[in-house]
């Protein structure tokens, strides 16, 4: 007993001071970084919030889609071509809530009317498992793709189908022609 106690109280208050001290040596250290971020803030602002691009929409949820949906159908996957179409239409439906217009182009409503047929032929042909028919609605969906970049002026981004040969969905070598 008479060992104990005196172990406890100097391990306790050692306890303390290194608490202390490290509480401290916390606030010294964080009071500098606190101060700066709330000067670097304009008064009353939260974080800024990020509206990815028509561009990040395009490069980010678009084209990869466009182009495993191909490779699906090609390896006869069909239920991951379907699962894959339904994401490429909702990669576009919040493409076109995010930016409703392009300029004075309304891109939602052209979104629409550029890529529903395709969409609904490319939906049957997936649900027949045909080839034929999926590679003719894809041809469609790809024009509505170039379509729409004419209408907007970036006629420069080329989409293609890809090929068994190369999966890239894009056209580079036409700029170099
Ligand atoms: C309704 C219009 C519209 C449709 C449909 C459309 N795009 Fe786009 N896309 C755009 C616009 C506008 C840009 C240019 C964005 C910018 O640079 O500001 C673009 C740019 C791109 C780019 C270049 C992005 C970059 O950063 O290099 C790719 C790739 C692309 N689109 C792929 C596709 C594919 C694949 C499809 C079809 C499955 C498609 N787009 C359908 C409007 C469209």
């Amino acid at each position: 007993m008479s060992f104990t106690m005196p172990i406890n109280q100097h391990l306790s208050k050692s306890s303390i001071l290194l608490a202390l001290a490290t509480s401290a040596y916390c606030s010294l250290a964080l009071l500098p970084g606190a101060t700066l971020a709330q000067s670097d803030a304009p008064a009353g602002s939260t974080a800024p919030s990020y509206l990815p691009s028509i561009s990040d929409f395009m490069i980010a949820t678009i084209q990869p889609r466009h182009v495993r949906a191909w490779i699906a159908a090609r390896s006869g996957d069909w239920s991951f071509a379907g699962y894959e179409l339904g994401n490429l239409k909702g990669a576009f439906d919040r493409l076109g809530r995010a930016h409703p217009m392009e300029h004075d182009i309304p891109l939602k409503d052209l979104i629409v009317s550029v890529t529903a047929q395709p969409f609904e032929d490319l939906h049957k042909a997936i649900q027949s498992k045909d080839w034929t028919a999926f590679s003719k609605a894809y041809t469609n969906l790809t024009s509505a793709c170039n379509s729409c970049h004419e209408a907007t002026n970036h006629g420069v981004v080329v989409i293609r189908a890809p090929t068994d040969l190369s999966i890239s969905d894009q056209n580079f070598v036409r700029a170099a022609q």
